[in-house]
């Protein structure tokens, strides 16, 4: 049963995308079965290397949906719009969506499964975190079973680069993101990726998964690495860890002072969702994830510890995991659809459809506790240490060490790294030792895994 393919977008993913389902030799014979059948582009004119009839183009993305030989649409195109409003044009006319945007689904998700779910269609989005690394079926699927207590990941490979050569080679990030460019590494606009709004993208929609229930993707705290200096990836170094923007998802079992039970929403299970630069100690699973690669380490009980780690961008690996859901939707039609029946709703397994379930919301940013790495720049002189470590002290904060980095002149750098502590006391002896008459500025604060 042959199964009509349209697909809206033919950039880096779509041509990928094309380019496997022409040439389906070695591959499952469900791939032998898909056929695409209309290609939405913005320019006819355009000259393309890919393997797409030209008559099988056109500028009407809305055509490509409304076509009765297509029985899935694939969304391709990235951005809120056109996007949102094509996913739901194909769910409202009952045809599976199959999308690697992970903009639209981190803030549509919501109202895109409801329509599915009503309409009994799929939207399946394998794609739209870690490229070609499966995290969203197992998140679904294969790790059902557990209860979630931590993601983790590196999920941007723009500044994964950056931060790797950063580290490899003591370079500014000025000067690594203008080779990035150069090389194709970053976009020649990298704010989405160096800012960290992609990672809080894809971090919104692991944390749908894993816990079952969505968060507001705006309230996400989101630090990028745009202002990250060198000298602080190599102190880092020096004191046995590695930085890397790391996205975060992780379950909270209570908040300090009971908050949680004073919030208008207690039975709403409560989580530190965040992305920023942070110091992991290089022994751990994601340090040694390097370049442009991405890497999620997910912790869950019974299971333990699951790390996937692989290309998170790029036409083939990204056009892997569109055409594993694209499998999924067409396997099941075969399964469930009599020969040439012309379709319709079928009822759709819980498990790979993943409605929410639950409520989740997030913690005050103020209530939770971290580990933190500070570097402060201070006058050398006698005292200074013991007056910085008494701040800390006054405020409850535990020093893990404290470490003298540059003296030359007067002027000294001081990097301290506490144990673990609760964000408002922190703070706290941060003002506190801002304030002393010896230290010129804090000059770096970064999270500590
Ligand atoms: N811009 C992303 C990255 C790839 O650098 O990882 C697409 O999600």
């Amino acid at each position: 049963m042959t199964i009509g393919i349209g697909l809206l977008g033919l950039g880096t993913v779509g041509a990928g995308v094309a380019e496997i389902l022409a040439n389906p030799e070695g591959r499952h014979p469900l791939v032998a079965e898909l056929a695409l059948r209309r290609v939405a582009v913005r320019d006819l004119a355009r000259p393309r290397a890919v393997p797409v009839a030209a008559e099988l183009l056109t500028t009407q993305a809305e055509a490509v949906v409304d076509d009765p030989a297509v029985d899935i649409v694939v969304e391709v195109l990235g951005g809120l719009e056109p996007a949102r409003s094509l996913i739901l044009r194909a769910i409202a006319a009952g045809k599976p969506v199959v999308t690697a945007n992970k903009a639209v689904i981190a803030r549509h998700g919501e109202e895109i499964a409801a329509a599915a779910a009503a309409a009994g269609v799929y939207v399946l989005l394998e794609a739209a975190v870690g490229g070609g690394i499966p995290i969203i079926e197992p998140l679904k699927q294969s790790l059902g079973a557990n209860r979630i207590d931590r993601v983790s990941g590196i999920i941007n490979g723009t500044t994964n680069y950056i931060l790797s050569r950063m580290a490899a080679e003591g370079a500014d990030y000025g000067a690594v993101l203008a080779d990035a460019q150069r090389l194709g590494y970053a976009e020649a606009d990298p704010a989405a990726d160096v800012q960290g709004a992609d990672a809080a993208d894809k971090i919104a929609i692991l944390t749908g998964l894993a816990y079952g229930g969505s968060v507001p993707r705006q309230a996400i705290p989101t630090e990028g690495i745009d202002r990250l200096d060198a000298r602080d990836v190599a102190y880092a170094d020096k004191l046995g860890y590695v930085v890397k923007l790391l996205a975060v998802a992780q379950r909270i079992d209570s908040q300090p002072g009971g908050g949680d039970k004073a919030s208008g929403d207690p039975d709403a299970v409560l989580l530190d969702v965040r992305v920023h630069p942070t110091l992991l100690p290089r022994s751990h699973p994601l340090a040694g994830v390097n370049g442009v690669f991405n890497a999620i380490l997910v912790e869950g009980d019974p299971v333990g510890q699951v790390m996937f780690y692989g290309p998170g961008a790029g036409a083939g690996p990204t056009a892997s995991a569109v055409v594993a859901d694209i499998l999924n939707i067409a396997g099941i039609r075969q399964a469930t659809l009599p020969a040439g029946s012309a379709g319709g709703p079928v009822g759709l397994d819980p498990l790979l459809a993943a409605g929410s379930w639950r409520r989740c919301r997030l913690i005050d940013g103020a209530l939770t506790t971290h580990r933190n790495y500070v570097r402060l720049r201070t006058s050398d002189e006698a005292g200074v240490i013991g007056r910085i470590g008494t701040c800390f002290g006054e405020a409850g904060v535990s020093i893990q060490s404290i470490v003298q980095f540059e003296a030359h002149s007067d002027a000294a750098e001081i990097v301290v790294i506490t144990h673990e502590v609760l964000e408002e006391r922190f703070r706290q002896a941060l003002d506190a030792i801002a304030a002393l008459a010896e230290v010129q500025g804090v000059a770096a604060c970064l999270r500590t895994l």
